[in-house]
């Protein structure tokens, strides 16, 4: 089963104009239960408004959200109980402390009374805040307001996590730290969902990602299967001795020959064949995820 199943998922906004904004516009994707998904765009892409609609914070205009099989706007309640969210704004209960605001959510999110104790411990060792128990949450640094955050979105186990650009903002060390603990509570079973700014965290963390822009898909599916469908399909080598025949197809880009792949193995074998030992370097070309995020929303304001 999908832990994620979003079909023609639009939202608009009233506007003083005539015409609303639209800023989901027709999303359809799912994610598979137990994997890691990256939601990637630019700034305004909509996001955040279609995390808010998975979480049940908002309804969409048109198009069903289910999560775990259950539509969003028709069990709101029980959706909520499997997700853990992460919203991208810092909120916290200023006034209380990172105690009493855990205490309050556990029993929000149904923690049994008697484990709330401890499971709040836990939560706090694991996100190295469990000195700041007693704390006010007013008196918690940035960062440390953000680890509180994940903290009460885990608290009760939630079969699914989303974060809203967890990292955006924090230092390397609670970067890798927020990454660590998104692999564990993958390889424990949860489905996560994360939107990012930063590439090269969804090349390191996700298997699969949407990338949206203006509202809309414009690419969706495996890493691995984008990487390979925007690379330039492309093998590049150099010669020891450049005054020989050359290979139907093969063209000079600078010091270096390039060659149009289609396949890999075949292509490296009629090439190796050709120019034996007169190779001197040869590699094919993958694109990184940032090449081609530019490529498709041609955007710079990554
Ligand atoms: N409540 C709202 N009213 C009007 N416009 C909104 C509202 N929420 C978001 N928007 C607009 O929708 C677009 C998408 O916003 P958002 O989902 O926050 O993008 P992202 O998270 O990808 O940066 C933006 O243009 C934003 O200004
Ligand atoms: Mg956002």
């Amino acid at each position: 089963m999908h832990s994620l199943e979003i079909t023609n998922v639009t939202k608009k906004f009233e506007t003083p104009k005539k015409d609303p904004f639209i800023a989901v516009n027709d999303v359809s994707f799912t994610i598979e239960q137990g994997k890691i998904h990256g939601l990637l765009g630019p700034n305004g892409a909509g996001k955040s408004t279609l995390i808010s609609m998975i979480s049940a914070m908002q309804r969409p205009d048109a198009g069903t959200i289910l999560v775990d099989g259950a539509s969003v706007t028709e069990h709101p309640t029980e959706v909520k109980q499997m997700l853990g969210v992460v919203p991208q704004e810092i909120v916290v209960e200023m006034a209380f402390t990172v105690e009493e605001v855990l205490y309050y959510f556990a029993g929000m999110y149904g923690v049994p009374e008697h484990e709330r104790g401890a499971r709040i411990r836990e939560v706090l060792t694991e996100l190295d805040l469990i000195d700041k128990l007693k704390d006010r949450a007013r008196n918690l640094s940035g960062g440390m307001k953000r680890r509180l955050m994940i903290a009460k979105a885990i608290l009760h186990k939630p079969k699914f996590l989303i974060l809203d650009e967890p990292t955006a903002g924090v230092d390397v060390s609670l970067r890798q730290k927020i990454w660590a603990l998104v692999r564990r509570l993958n390889a424990e079973g949860t489905t996560i969902l994360f939107t990012t700014h930063y590439l090269e965290e969804a090349e390191q963390l996700c298997e699969s990602i949407t990338l949206i822009d203006h509202g809309r898909v414009i690419k969706n599916g495996k890493l691995k299967d984008i990487q390979q469908e925007f690379s330039k399909n492309a093998i590049h080598f150099e010669l020891f001795d450049r005054c020989v025949p050359h290979l139907d197809g093969v063209t000079e880009v600078g010091s270096d020959y390039e060659f149009p792949m289609t396949d890999l193995g075949r292509d490296m074998t009629a090439l190796t064949t050709h120019y034996k030992g007169n190779i001197k370097t040869i590699r094919s070309e993958s694109a990184s995820l940032e090449q081609i995020f530019l490529k498709l929303t041609n955007n710079s304001n990554v």
